[in-house]
């Protein structure tokens, strides 16, 4: 949306500018053309392939600076070859992880190589890199940057002040914000509570609070402005704060929503306060600010976790008498609730009956909820009744639904069959790319199953994925494998190890 916006706008001042100053051509105009999603189908390599080469290229310049990487893909990437669209530069800078040298050295090469601008969105996560890497300068020189070409936002600065406070630089973030006028933005109340959010959520609220004080007469704050407060105070537990700021904010004349208010039940559920959450659930309802499902969801959820399952399911009666409907969040937490507390056929019986007869359905997260209850309790056949219930409704799996079958299976330690039958869908059928944490899972539970070949084949596949094993999962590995004297093996495992050392580093 954010891409279409800017490339419209763009066509806009072209066609405005081409009317007034006489200019011939537009990419003169514009000095560079963002580049467009479409253009990658029209030739060059497929995406996919592109990104795999471009990865490629960059994985061997090995500790390079910026320059390095830079000349490197300009050595070994033909242009020509290579359409440089904004979804590959995305789907590419998200890619690189915390190496914001790689990062940095793409983002600059692309520039040249399409002779395109980046977009704002690509701005922005590179903006963001920078500051998560703490490459404070940098980051600053970019916006710089960003502003010559003129396109920067509030979202570009809500990114550099929230790496600022994250760093404990938080006057670092004040001052971006106090220099917000000389990048032509304007310090209004939506800048002014970016701001105060950022450090309250870096517990720096009370920072956020001087910083308010000094704006206040200057900058009319809003409902959201006393929300960030509330949370701020919630979350450094400081309830009676919270407390005070709703009083505050009717003060101002504003309502407090469902939303400030469960904010404080939260906080009280966590701060064991069950009467006070009942008192002002009460309240609420005597303001007019009735709870809803998002609150009790929320309550019920803060209240298992903090004065066990019983506390929480009587919150589940307490929303019933009060005619709120639930919704599909909320029962996927109640039958969570259910199943950790070992209430398994209540579980059940919400996900099979209560949530039929309300008319809400259930999303994968309910499936991967109820099948993870199930297995946490080891009932195996119940367990694939609800996979089975879920492809029929043609709810598609993820990794997710199958961890718990996998883990059960596993413990079990007898029943190659049903890993073998959980193995095919997983790979077969919905084609889902294991993790390292499915990978380390499976390799040890079939090392201590004594299945030695199939856990090497494993080993093997996830090497080739390039996926950095476990110190000790391939110890377990080359132990076993020197149990059974499998020598070939053995072999292996050490050179597989020695490769994936060397992953994203082999020059
Ligand atoms: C990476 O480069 C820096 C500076 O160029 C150097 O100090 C460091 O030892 C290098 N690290 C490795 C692992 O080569
Ligand atoms: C939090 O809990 C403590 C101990 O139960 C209590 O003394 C205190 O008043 C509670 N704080 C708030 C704001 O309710
Ligand atoms: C809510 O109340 C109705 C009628 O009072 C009852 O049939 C239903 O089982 C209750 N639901 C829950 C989740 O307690
Ligand atoms: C899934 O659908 C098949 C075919 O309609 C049916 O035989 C089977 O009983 C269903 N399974 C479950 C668990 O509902
Ligand atoms: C794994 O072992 C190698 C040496 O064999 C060591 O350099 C490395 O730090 C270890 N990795 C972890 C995560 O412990």
């Amino acid at each position: 949306m954010l891409l279409s916006n800017w490339t419209s706008l763009l066509r806009l001042s072209i066609y405005f500018l081409s009317f007034s100053g006489g200019i011939g051509f537009c990419n003169e105009l514009s000095g560079s053309p963002l580049c467009t999603q479409e253009s990658i189908v029209s030739f060059g390599l497929e995406e996919k392939e592109a990104a795999r080469r471009i990865r490629h290229v960059i994985s061997r310049v090995c500790n390079g600076t910026v320059e390095d990487v830079v000349k490197r893909l300009q050595h070994y990437q033909d242009c020509s070859q290579i359409q440089i669209s904004v979804s590959l530069v995305e789907s590419l800078l998200g890619g690189f992880g915390d190496d914001w040298k790689s990062a940095m050295g793409f983002f600059r090469w692309a520039a040249l190589c399409s002779g395109c601008k980046h977009t704002l969105r690509s701005y922005n996560k590179m903006v963001d890199l920078l500051g998560k890497m703490k490459q404070f300068s940098r980051m600053l020189e970019l916006v710089s940057e960003m502003r010559e070409e003129g396109i920067i936002t509030l979202e570009t600065f809500a990114k550099v002040m929230r790496r600022f406070t994250g760093a404990g630089k938080y006057e670092q973030a004040i001052e971006v914000f106090n220099d917000l006028d000389s990048f032509g933005l304007t310090k209004n109340t939506e800048a002014m509570n970016i701001l105060l959010d950022t450090l309250s959520k870096e517990k720096h609220v009370e920072t956020a609070r001087e910083v308010f004080l000094e704006l206040k007469s200057k900058i009319p704050p809003d409902a959201y402005t006393f929300n960030i407060f509330v949370h701020g105070w919630c979350k450094a537990n400081r309830i009676d704060e919270a407390e005070w700021t709703i009083l505050e904010m009717k003060g101002y004349g504003f309502r407090p929503s469902v939303i400030t208010y469960s904010t404080i039940l939260e906080a009280q559920c966590r701060n064991r306060s069950v009467h006070k959450v009942y008192e002002l659930l009460d309240k609420m309802h005597a303001e007019g600010c009735i709870p809803n499902v998002v609150t009790y969801t929320i309550v019920m959820h803060s209240l298992a976790k903090s004065h066990g399952y019983e506390a929480a399911l009587q919150i589940v009666d307490r929303m019933n008498t009060s005619g709120c409907k639930p919704d599909t969040l909320f029962y996927n937490s109640l039958i969570y609730v259910l199943g950790r507390a070992g209430r398994l056929s209540e579980a059940s019986r919400v996900f099979e009956m209560d949530m039929h007869l309300n008319g809400v359905t259930a999303d994968l997260s309910t499936y991967n909820t109820m099948i993870s209850a199930f297995c946490h309790h080891s009932c195996e056949k119940e367990a694939l009744e609800v996979l089975e219930k879920m492809e029929n409704a043609s709810c598609v799996p993820d990794l997710l639904t199958y961890t718990p079958l996998l883990k059960l299976c596993l413990k079990k330690g007898k029943t190659v069959d049903l890993l073998s039958f959980l193995m095919n869908d997983i790979v077969n059928k919905y084609h889902l790319s294991l993790d390292l944490a499915t990978y380390s899972l499976l390799i040890h539970g079939l090392c201590r199953a004594g299945k030695t070949d199939w856990a090497f084949l494993l080993f093997e596949e996830m090497i080739n994925q390039e996926i950095v094993p476990r110190n000790r999962t391939w110890k377990l590995l080359l132990k076993e494998a020197e149990q059974k004297s499998m020598h070939g093996t053995v072999e292996r495992i050490k050179e597989l190890v020695k490769q994936s050392r060397h992953f994203g580093c082999s020059e």
